[in-house]
Formats: structure tokens, C-alpha cells, sequence
């Protein structure tokens, strides 16, 4: 069994929650329910990203959202997205000094997601690293557990990966089930070898629950030694070009099965239940708890 101590919740509802809803949130909006979130004790956060407007209007608010909250909150550790060198950019000048870079496992989710091969994103997250030494680069690995283009991807390509990673001098990635398609004996089989493997990178989880297995898979990676776990507020994200698609692995169910496990977060459910059902209630699209789903389409682009 998994030593279940040092635990830490990665809220991501503010990027990729929001990201998936349509209509735009007034930036006051985003700013309260994330203020709520801190205040229920959330201390590593994913703000928003530095994407291009035209690809997603939502998160056309990053630098205001970024500059209140870095300003406002020394304690919390804050990070937002970013798909490329001119995100990155865009980040560091409004101050903050902590992103992750996206990059897929699979050719065929990169090409979608970002316009690039891997190889191009991996150059441009070089170019990244070199001329921003004082930014964290953490990298998000999506499609770790399968692609919606190229199908199966195996424990062989992941650690090929991440070993190019590695190499050009990133500490940390976020094993993303970008789909909502892993199982547990994957989930158990590559965060094993992975951890054998690279014992100095510090790897997160992040896992959609298209077909509710969110809380059973974040489990068995704790169990199988991940420590940082991501997970959205009310469950809320998915893929803005898939209706259908469901969310993340929901904060509030999640803290709720760790505090009956006797593993302290620092993160009290009452008040993140109150924060998820005021999500629910005030923005269009969101769902809260199970997202058992239904509908046929259930391919994610990211
Ligand atoms: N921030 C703001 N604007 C950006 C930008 C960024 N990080 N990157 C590109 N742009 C702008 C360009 O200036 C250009 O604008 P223009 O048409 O007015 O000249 C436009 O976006 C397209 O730029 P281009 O370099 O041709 O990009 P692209 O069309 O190949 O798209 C990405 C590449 C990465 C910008 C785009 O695919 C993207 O933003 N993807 C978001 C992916 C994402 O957030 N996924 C969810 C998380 S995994
Ligand atoms: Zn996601």
C-alpha cells in the first residue's frame, strides 16, 4: 500500500474548467470563485493560460487574472498554461514565474492541440527553458494514457518521452489521461515504472472522468506513489470542440474520499462544496459530481 502522506491537491478548475465553457465568465466572476477557492485552503493552482484568443475566447483574460492574484496571494503557488514561446512570453512579462508547457505523448493529439509536431514543441520548449531561467517550467504530458487520433500509446512511447524531457532539464510532469481512457492496471503500471525510473522528477496526475473512473484512477496512482494529484472544482472541464466530452476529476469528491482515508489536505470540503455548487449555479454548462456519459461522442481534443 501507498504511503498516503504529504498528498497535494493541483486545483486546475480555473484553466481547464473554465476553458470549457462557452460563454464568457466575467473576469469578477473567475476572480471570486478562485478567491473562494484559496480560502478553502487550495496552496497550488493553475489560473488560466496564455493561449491564443482566437483558439480559446475564454481565457482572453489571463494577464488580468495573473496580475491580481501574484500580487495579492505570495503564499499560494500559482502557474497558468501555455502552448508555445509566446504564451510563455506573455507570462513572464505580466510577472509570473511558473507555467506548464504542453506537449502530447501522440503525434496526432500534439498536431490537434497545438499545431506542431512533437519534435517542433519540444524545440520551442528548449528555446523556452534557455531564455527564461528564472520561470519553473513544469511540462503537461497529455495523452499519456491514450489518444483520441492515434489510438493506444504505449509504456515504451511514455518513457521516451519523458526522457527527452528530462534531458533538456524539466523536474516535473503531469501524467495526463487527456480522455478520460485510462484504467487502473495502466495507471498502476506506468506511475511504477516511471517512478523506478526517474526517481528525481517530481510527476503529477491528471485524469479526466468521461466514464466516472476519475476517483478510482487518481486513487491507485496515489497508491502507486504520486504524490500531486489535479483535480477541478465541480468537476468542470473537458474539450470545447467535443460536446459530450466530460470533466476532471472533481475536488470536492476527491477531498471528501481522502478525509475518509484520514489524509489531510490542508483543504476543507465544506467550504469547496459551497464553491463547487456556486460554479454549478452560476456558470453555464457545469456539471457536479458524476459525469457518467451518455452521449456517443466522447472524443476529447485535449
Ligand atoms: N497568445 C496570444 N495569441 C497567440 C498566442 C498566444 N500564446 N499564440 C499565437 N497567438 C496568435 C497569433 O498571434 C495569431 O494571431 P493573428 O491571426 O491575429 O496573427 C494566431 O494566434 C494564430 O497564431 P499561430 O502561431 O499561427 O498559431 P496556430 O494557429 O498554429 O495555433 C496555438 C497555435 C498554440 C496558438 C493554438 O493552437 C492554441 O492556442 N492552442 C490552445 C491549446 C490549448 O489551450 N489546449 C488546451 C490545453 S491542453
Ligand atoms: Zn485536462
Amino acid at each position: 500500500m501507498g504511503n498516503k502522506n504529504n498528498i497535494e491537491i493541483i486545483e486546475i478548475g480555473p484553466r481547464d474548467g473554465f476553458q470549457n465553457v462557452t460563454e464568457f465568465i466575467p473576469t469578477e466572476k473567475k476572480k471570486e470563485i478562485i478567491e473562494r477557492l484559496i480560502e478553502a485552503g487550495v496552496k497550488r493552482m493553475q489560473l488560466t493560460s496564455f493561449v491564443s484568443p482566437k483558439h480559446i475566447p475564454q481565457m482572453q483574460d489571463a494577464e488580468e487574472i495573473v496580475k491580481y492574484f501574484i500580487n495579492k496571494y505570495k503564499d499560494i503557488r500559482f502557474f497558468a498554461l501555455v502552448p508555445n514561446y509566446r504564451g510563455a512570453k506573455r507570462a513572464f512579462d505580466i510577472g509570473l514565474r511558473e507555467i506548464t508547457y504542453v506537449i502530447s505523448v501522440s503525434e496526432g493529439h500534439n498536431r490537434a492541440n497545438v499545431n506542431r509536431s512533437v519534435d517542433e514543441s519540444f524545440e520551442e520548449l528548449k528555446k523556452i527553458i534557455e531564455e527564461f531561467p528564472e520561470m519553473y517550467v513544469n511540462l503537461d504530458a497529455a495523452t499519456v494514457f491514450g489518444c483520441p487520433f492515434d489510438g493506444e500509446v504505449t509504456y515504451d512511447q511514455v518513457e521516451q518521452y519523458v526522457k527527452k524531457a528530462v534531458d533538456i532539464g524539466i523536474t516535473t510532469i503531469n501524467l495526463c489521461d487527456t480522455i478520460g481512457v485510462a484504467n487502473p492496471e495502466q495507471v498502476k503500471k506506468v506511475v511504477e515504472n516511471l517512478l523506478i525510473k526517474f526517481p528525481n522528477i517530481e510527476f503529477h496526475i491528471h485524469i479526466h472522468d468521461t466514464r466516472n473512473m476519475g476517483m478510482l484512477n487518481s486513487y491507485v496512482a496515489i497508491e502507486s506513489g504520486i504524490k500531486h494529484i489535479q483535480a477541478s472544482i465541480g468537476g468542470m472541464g473537458g474539450c470545447p470542440f467535443a460536446p459530450g466530452a466530460s470533466g476532471n476529476l472533481s475536488t470536492e469528491d476527491f477531498i471528501y474520499m481522502l478525509d475518509k482515508i484520514k489524509v489531510d489536505t490542508g483543504i476543507d470540503f465544506e467550504k469547496l462544496l459551497s464553491v463547487a455548487k456556486e460554479c454549478k449555479k452560476t456558470i453555464p454548462g457545469v456539471y457536479s459530481g458524476h459525469h457518467i456519459n451518455i452521449d456517443e461522442n466522447l472524443i476529447c481534443s485535449f
